[in-house]
């Protein structure tokens, strides 16, 4: 069997380590064959490859980013019938049989469609957001958010000594998973998530409070979080991925905050993609080789239209179509652990 393997949407750390682990695991216990394709479907589309056997890929379980490249090229933009007969020929004419996919929401979708359409093809979830509903974890999130909670270590001590107000923005477009859990391990005194509303007094009132009994205000908050005065309509400028380039959270609130507590002194950091690169961390290459061996199994067994998920501790297949649609928001019950304590 000829395996195609791309890798879509924003990468994040352990995307190397999925594909390791399945050109290894794919070659030595099933006799598999490997092809890359190069910035995800634009690879495919293209029939832009590059070869992958085992000793391209033995070397790529610490390296960041993806060795295939990325992109959000969408083989379904100008219809979903034209997309896969474009997608079905390409892979014919490369000889190749069966496709691994690894990537978010979109990229995932396309591989749906794919499989409802009789392609052979398999998944594996990746986002640093961790924020899709068919699986527990995602890897790349536990590097993200120890890159982040780093960071605000740092910048707590710079904060401490100018009796300052630290705003560190994190990653987290739709879901507050990385802010969260940044907040809680770097000990912020505030942190701000996309799932519910900000109350800018109560924010400034916690600022003074900290500032009053000689402390320095940390404060965390998501990309999302909801500083700007409601969403941004429909017609706000996008950027060549089709998202909309936010005036940043942390900017927003730093405004708020002077205006609301005088003398105030606020530095923002955005973290932003610092989050996304670098050398996966432990958990994060085992996640990563579990997916890939888990989705090479699945392409050996005729599992196919299945992506890779953690669900407790265990890693099985599961529907590909569950990958999509609903988001994995933080919970109210998660946010409630922590609300009204003063840290
Ligand atoms: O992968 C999701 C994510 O990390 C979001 O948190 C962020 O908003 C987005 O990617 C940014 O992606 P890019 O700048 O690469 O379009």
């Amino acid at each position: 069997m000829r395996v195609g393997i791309l890798t879509g949407g924003g990468d994040c750390p352990g995307l190397n380590a999925v594909i390791r682990a399945a050109v290894l695991a794919g070659t030595q216990r099933h006799g598999m064959e490997f092809v890359g394709f190069l910035d995800g479907w634009r690879g495919v589309l293209e029939g832009d490859t590059v070869p992958l056997d085992e000793a391209a890929v033995r070397p790529l379980l610490t390296t960041g980013g993806t060795i295939l490249g990325s992109s959000r090229t969408n083989p379904l933009a100008d219809g979903v019938e034209e997309g896969v007969a474009r997608v079905r020929e390409r892979l014919g004419a490369l000889g190749v049989d069966a496709l691994l996919v690894i990537g978010g929401e979109d990229t995932l979708g396309v591989a749906t469609a794919l499989h409802a359409a009789g392609v052979p093809v398999v998944g594996a979830p990746k986002t640093i957001d961790d924020d899709l509903s068919a699986t527990d974890a995602t890897f790349g999130f536990d590097t993200a958010v120890q890159t982040a909670v780093d960071a605000c270590d740092r910048l707590a001590t710079t904060g401490a000594s100018h009796h300052r107000v630290m705003i560190v923005e994190v990653m987290g477009r739709h879901a507050g998973w990385i802010a969260l859990h940044t907040g809680m391990a770097a000990g912020a005194h505030v942190t701000l998530l996309p799932e519910e509303a900000v109350d800018l007094d109560a924010v400034a009132g916690t600022v003074r409070a900290v500032l009053a009994r000689g402390g320095a205000p940390l404060v965390v908050v998501s990309e999302g979080a909801d500083v700007h005065g409601g969403p941004a309509g429909e017609d706000a400028p996008r950027d060549a991925f089709g998202h909309v380039r936010l005036r940043g959270a942390g900017e927003a609130l730093e405004q708020e905050l002077l205006a609301r507590v005088p003398g105030v002194s606020t530095r923002v950091t955005v973290l932003g993609h610092l989050l996304r690169g670098g050398t996966p961390s432990a958990a994060d290459r085992i996640l990563a080789t579990r997916f890939g061996l888990s989705a090479v199994e699945a392409l050996a067994s005729g599992d196919l239209g299945t992506m890779a998920s953690l669900h407790g501790v265990e890693v099985s297949q599961v529907p590909l179509s569950e990958a999509t649609g609903v988001l994995r928001t933080v919970p109210g019950a998660r946010r409630a652990e922590t609300a009204g304590i003063r840290w």
